[in-house]
């Protein structure tokens, strides 16, 4: 493999630096994230063709806030500044940032910007356009050697540029999709002014990847959780084909898979030359759960069973401490986890092993925890993975207990199971499943009056959900035609008992999320 050309993006702790990374990929030119505190002498043994400084949620101005060594504008490096990064670039070459006035330039959300088309930022772009704001400081003067290639009403200075010296620096946020055109503003930066070839590939990431697995993992063996998705059957594919038969795959059967799931993954897997292991564990998960009903207190105690049950069946196949456990964890459970700067949404259960697990192995490897759910399936194909698998819609490591509103029993699962079962049957059955992203039932715990027959019936409350989506982060509430709908209720209440209403969840992401705890 050559000299790769890489990019670096700096992180200044905004929220969206993930993001960043993902549209460099998206325009096929390698990047790594790392840290601002980076030296300037790590800065060169990195090698970029160019710089990203990220978006934060500091001020330049303040001493306590994050800085950059000066000398990374004497590199001769080509740099581009969001937001925060913006302004850092400003404040060190000689500008001056302030806090913006009320009603003068503090800007948030979409705002009409024009764009300067002659600068290198913004070739064979529309000249105005929607960006994404969102700062509360303002470039009150430029460095000198810069021009204002954007404004918008508010702000005379929403882009600025030095191209002799191939440094942008932009207020709003490119990498969102809010931003029409921001992909192309970056794929402007890192064609026109860094001078990308755009040689990287998925292709490219999956041979490297294994390679890199196969140095840190040396002659050692790893456990890896196998739970039939997209992300662990992908990684499950990298790691067979770094180390061989030098992985166990550990399927946790936790009594909280949908109706026939768990024979269905032990059957597809069986068939893979790899070695597969089934443990049942069902009154395990279920009796740690009576009498639970905190959705947090559900994810904390399924996450760390699953630790228990992988160092047990590490334990029983003489995986040792110089050995590894290997996850495949991706970068939403990583930032919907709280972790970083973020606010904690819902733990992801791969993000909750207890310490002692964690040290009975050498070290816990998450090779895709940088990658979003799309880019793990276009991976998947990377390696040969059937279609069925690669489209997989995403099932929750906690399994039905976060769908069963209130205490989980074996009954309430059952009749999850039951209801889940016709719904995804119908879905099916109607041509939806390959158009919609995430179809499941939920269990409410609210109990309400009908009339069936001549009784009185006072049952169970399920609600259906749908979304549509590609990354996870985001989703748009699936719009179900109505007769499949009336399809699926008609037969759930018939067939399943014990439900008497059904409705549908009509909610995005955000305000609500994908699964319901
Ligand atoms: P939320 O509910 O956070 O879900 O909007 C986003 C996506 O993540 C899945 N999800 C999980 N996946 N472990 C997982 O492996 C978890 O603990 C977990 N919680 C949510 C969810 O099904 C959706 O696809």
């Amino acid at each position: 493999m050559g000299k790769q050309q890489k990019i670096l993006v700096l992180d200044f702790g905004g929220q969206y630096n993930q993001l960043i990374a993902r549209r460099v990929r998206e325009c096929n030119v390698y990047c790594e994230v790392r840290p601002y505190t980076m030296t300037i002498g790590e800065i060169k043994d990195f090698d970029p063709i160019g710089i990203i400084f990220t978006g934060g949620p500091n001020s330049v101005y303040l001493e306590t806030s994050p800085q950059v060594n000066k000398e990374v504008f004497d590199l001769g490096i080509p740099i581009l500044g969001i937001c925060y990064g913006c302004q850092l670039m400003a404040h060190h070459l000689g500008g001056k940032v302030t806090a913006a006035q009320e009603d003068t330039a503090r800007e948030y959300g979409k705002t009409k910007t024009f764009y300067n088309t002659c600068c290198r930022l913004f070739r064979g772009l529309p000249a105005e356009g929607i960006s994404w704001m969102s700062h509360g400081d303002y470039m009150a003067k430029v460095p000198e050697g810069f021009e204002l290639v954007g404004h918008t009403d508010a702000c005379p200075n929403a882009a600025i540029a030095d191209e002799r010296r191939g440094f942008y620096g932009v207020q709003f946020h490119p990498e969102v999709n809010h931003t029409e055109h921001g992909v192309d503003m970056i794929r402007n930066f890192l064609y026109n002014v860094c001078g990308a070839k755009g040689e990287w590939t998925m292709g490219d990431f999956c041979k490297r990847t294994v390679a890199g697995l196969k140095e840190r993992i040396g002659t050692g063996r790893v456990l890896l959780a196998l739970s039939g998705g997209v992300d662990s059957s992908v990684l499950a594919a990298l790691l067979a084909e770094a180390i061989g038969d030098r992985l166990t795959c550990v399927f946790v059967d936790h009594g909280l898979m949908r109706k026939n799931e768990g024979d269905e993954v032990e059957s597809a897997f069986s068939k893979w030359d790899i070695n597969f292991v089934r443990v049942n564990a069902e009154e395990r998960f279920l009796s740690k759960l009576k009498g639970v009903v905190d959705p947090q207190q559900k994810r904390r105690i399924i996450g760390a069973e699953f630790g228990y049950v992988f160092r047990d069946e590490a334990e029983r196949f003489g995986i040792t401490k110089s050995d590894f456990l290997a996850q495949g964890t991706i970068y939403p459970d990583v930032i919907e986890s709280g972790e970083g700067d973020a606010d904690v949404i819902k733990s992801h259960h791969n993000r909750l092993l207890p310490p002692e697990v964690v040290a009975r192995f050498k070290d816990v490897l998450e090779p895709l925890d940088h990658l979003f759910k799309d880019e793990v399936r276009q991976l998947g194909r990377e390696l040969g993975l059937p279609e069925y698998l690669v489209m997989r819609q995403p099932f929750p490591g906690p399994g039905l207990a976060i769908r069963i509103i209130g205490e989980v029993t074996k009954e309430k699962a059952d009749l999850l199971r039951d209801a889940d079962y016709i719904y995804r049957e119908e879905i099916a059955k109607a041509g939806l499943d390959t158009k919609i992203s995430q179809y499941f039932a939920v269990l409410t715990d609210t109990r309400s009056v009908g009339v069936m027959g001549d009784g009185r019936t006072y049952d169970n409350l399920l609600a259906l959900r749908g979304v549509t989506t590609t990354d996870f982060m985001t989703a748009d509430w699936a719009r179900i035609p109505y007769e499949v709908l009336d399809r699926v209720s008609v037969r759930i209440v018939n067939e399943v008992g014990h439900i008497n209403r059904i409705v549908y969840d009509i909610t995005s992401k955000p305000p609500a999320t994908v699964e319901w705890e």
